[in-house]
């Protein structure tokens, strides 16, 4: 089955409630300018998952549905992302998303960092709709902790000897934070105790780091039209993910000489990276990458555990099943 096949059926729970959120979404981003207008309906026009925006609902769901409430919530971290991937294009020099072309490589740079501004100011109207000061915090300090995970990230690029530990504090800031937030945000909206807050903040923590893994390894194994987005970026952006971590581990026959050539140019060559790729791709380090997600990932199911069985449960479960098995 097609990954798009799997999330709706996944998602068949809140199809009609996707569907007011998608409208919610269009509604609260539009805008009398045309440019604005014409690069909000470009990056509309080709979806994502919305997985934000399923955490968000299920999380709640989970506990107390006031859809009224999860409703702006969803659509400002569903926003939030959004953001973070048009300013993410433009550092990654990044021409295709989600198979279309990115703002950047449409529009330029300045309207791309300007777009991505104001779907940062729209979340702000958003999430005073929620009316709730933990919601206003929890906001505040997930876009601070995304920016010092993506400052964190430009700051190792080029760099080889990167330990697993700062890996995944890197990717837990720049990606499983926002899920994390999802997660936490639907519990707190849904009144829930202290303790399933934290359970489903936790959870959140460690299916977004399950899925960075998952990401990172689709950079290596994927293809441009598999994954929608050029495979092959981080190496040839000189950004070092886990994958090339452990490949590195094991390196023989004057390898590391070789990648840190690679690593160290602006531009490389095509053929440098294609060869690379391949030696990563080939070596035991995708089965050990993934192994390390599943680890995430059973962390994440575990939490789960702690809540009575429930539908809801069992969607979220599901999606750490679907994070983990994800070709795109
Ligand atoms: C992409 O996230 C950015 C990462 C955190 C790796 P998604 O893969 O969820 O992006 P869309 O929304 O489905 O395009
Ligand atoms: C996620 O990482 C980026 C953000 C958290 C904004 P990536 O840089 O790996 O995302 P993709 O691969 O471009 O979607
Ligand atoms: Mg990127
Ligand atoms: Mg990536």
């Amino acid at each position: 089955m097609s990954d798009t096949a799997t999330l709706s059926q996944l998602f068949a729970s809140i199809e009609d409630d996707l569907h007011l959120v998608d409208k919610t979404f269009e509604e609260a981003t539009s805008s009398d300018m045309d440019m604005l207008t014409a690069a909000v309906v470009h990056v509309l026009g080709s979806q994502g998952k919305r997985l934000r925006i399923a955490l968000t609902l299920l999380s709640g769901k989970l506990i107390q549905y006031r859809f009224e409430k999860l409703l702006p919530l969803s659509v400002a971290l569903e926003m939030v992302h959004l953001a973070t991937l048009v300013h993410d294009d433009i550092v990654d020099h990044a021409t295709t998303r989600r198979d279309i072309p990115t703002v950047n490589a449409l529009f330029g740079d300045n309207i791309a960092i300007l777009l991505g501004d104001y779907l940062f100011a729209k979340t702000a109207g958003l999430v005073a709709e929620v009316e709730d000061f933990r919601v206003d915090r929890l906001f505040s300090e997930t876009v601070a902790r995304i920016c010092e995970g993506t400052i964190m990230e430009m700051l190792s690029v080029r760099q080889l000897d990167l330990s697993i530990e700062h890996y995944i504090e890197r990717v837990s800031r720049k990606t499983a934070c926002l899920m994390s937030a999802c997660c936490k945000g639907g519990a707190i909206v849904a009144q829930g105790s202290e303790a399933q807050i934290a359970l489903l903040e936790q959870y959140g923590t460690n299916l977004g780091i399950a899925f960075q893994i998952i990401d990172d390894v689709l950079d290596y194994t994927g293809t441009a039209t598999s994954i929608g987005k050029p495979a092959g970026n981080d190496l040839r952006q000189g950004l070092v993910t886990l994958p090339l971590i452990y490949a590195l581990k094991h390196e023989r026959n004057g390898r590391l000489e070789k990648v840190s050539a690679l690593v160290g140019q602006a531009q490389p060559e095509d053929a440098e990276v294609t060869d690379v790729v391949r030696w990563v791709r080939d070596s035991p380090a995708i089965g050990e990458a993934l192994e390390l997600a599943r680890h995430y990932a059973a962390r994440a199911r575990a939490l789960l555990s702690e809540f009575p069985s429930s539908p809801e449960r069992g969607v979220l479960e599901d999606v750490v099943e679907f994070v983990v098995a994800r070709s795109r």
